[in-house]
């Protein structure tokens, strides 16, 4: 197959680890006769610095006329001080909802080899974390109005049912394909959007009937995820509950380095991306891990090219790498005397040569 794959290196980080994802997926190429063309987009801090805004419609078209796109990370502390709509993440917040990618799906799932990396007690960590945070990415109170007037700043958190229940469909069938477990979260309480929220979830809940629905509080959900992760399956929740408890939840398996992404909406365009940063501080010095770019290079390969056993063959590889002890720095134990540590190009060119068809 030959796809085009728009490439949004970004800041930071994002250069770096992006060639790594490039290295493996050019492998892949190889090895399955695949032909993938690269089309470089500017986005975030450097789109900021060459056009005065973090993403062009010229570049967002870009990314519109491939067949999906592949992001590393934008931002830094750099852009701090630009205003709100010019951002760095304002482009990221553009693009998804250009690309109208309402379905972020980010697994929560512990490597064992990674077991000792998690920051929970090994009698938790031992009952298995393996779960999905289906968060939903382009409504909510990121895209309510925004507004500061004097001493009084106002951010509108707003659903439609249409919003809701797309998302929710999307959490029912992803739990349908899993353990048949989906857990509803949200702030019903407290929040309109909540109880709405809560009263279309049931309503679909009727059509999917082997799925077991369970309602939690986003504050509850925060303190479960810590005190008994094996309990999860499938989360489904709003845009910034969702932004929140999946940075929990990566933690918990160790790094949130190691986790990649995948947004969609109606069609095969995706965008994917690790969910960690652009971690500044560690940029152009090689410690970065590029494992969770990655594993979102394997993302798209599955859901925006249904290639299942090229995507498999990139997985196998990493869990290949890491039983054979390499570590980039954050996933690194301390205590090790048998782990071996590597920088971010050596970590892509291992992942890249343990490769088989
Ligand atoms: C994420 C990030 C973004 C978000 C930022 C960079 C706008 O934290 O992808 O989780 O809040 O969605
Ligand atoms: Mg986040």
């Amino acid at each position: 197959m030959n796809k085009k794959i728009a490439v949004i290196r970004g800041d930071g980080i994002g250069p770096e680890i992006m060639n790594e994802a490039i290295k493996v997926l050019n492998k892949v190429g190889e090895l399955f006769g695949h032909t993938f063309s690269y089309t470089d987009v500017d986005m975030g801090g450097c789109a900021i610095d060459k056009y005065g805004e973090p993403l062009p419609d010229g570049e967002l078209k870009k990314c519109l006329e491939s067949d999906s796109v592949l992001l590393g990370a934008v931002g830094g502390d750099k852009w701090n001080n630009v205003a709100g709509d010019k951002r760095p993440e304002k482009g990221l917040l553009k693009l998804r909802a250009g690309m109208g990618v309402y379905s972020n799906n980010r697994p929560a799932k512990i490597w064992p080899q990674l077991i000792d990396a998690s920051p929970l007690k090994p009698s938790i960590v031992e009952k298995g974390i393996d779960f999905i945070i289906v968060r939903e990415l382009i409504g909510g109170i990121y895209f309510g109005e925004h507004k500061t007037e004097g001493s009084t700043a106002t951010d509108i958190m707003c659903y439609t049912k249409d919003e809701i229940e797309r998302i929710g469909r999307i959490g029912f069938e992803t739990a349908r394909k899993r353990g048949k477990k989906l857990c509803s979260v949200e702030k019903s309480n407290v929040l309109d959007t909540s109880r709405m929220w809560k009263s279309v979830m049931h309503e679909l809940s009727k059509e999917y009937p082997d799925v077991e629905l369970t309602d939690m509080l986003v504050d509850n959900c925060a303190m479960q995820i810590v005190k008994n992760p094996a309990q999860f399956d499938v989360i489904v929740t709003e845009n910034m509950f969702g932004d929140i408890l999946s940075d929990e939840a990566s933690m918990i398996t160790g790094s949130i380095g190691m986790i990649p992404s995948s947004s969609l909406g109606d069609s095969s365009l995706g965008l994917y991306e690790p969910i960690h940063g652009s971690a500044p501080d560690i940029a152009g010095k090689d410690i970065a891990n590029p494992i969770g770019m990655i594993l979102s290079a394997a993302m798209m390969l599955k859901y925006s090219f249904d290639m299942n056993t090229e995507a498999d063959a990139i997985e196998k590889a990493v869990f290949d790498v890491l039983e054979d002890g390499y570590r980039c720095a954050d996933i690194f134990p301390q205590s090790s005397t048998t782990c071996k540590k590597v920088g971010c190009i050596k970590m892509g060119q291992l992942i890249a040569e343990k490769l088989k068809k």
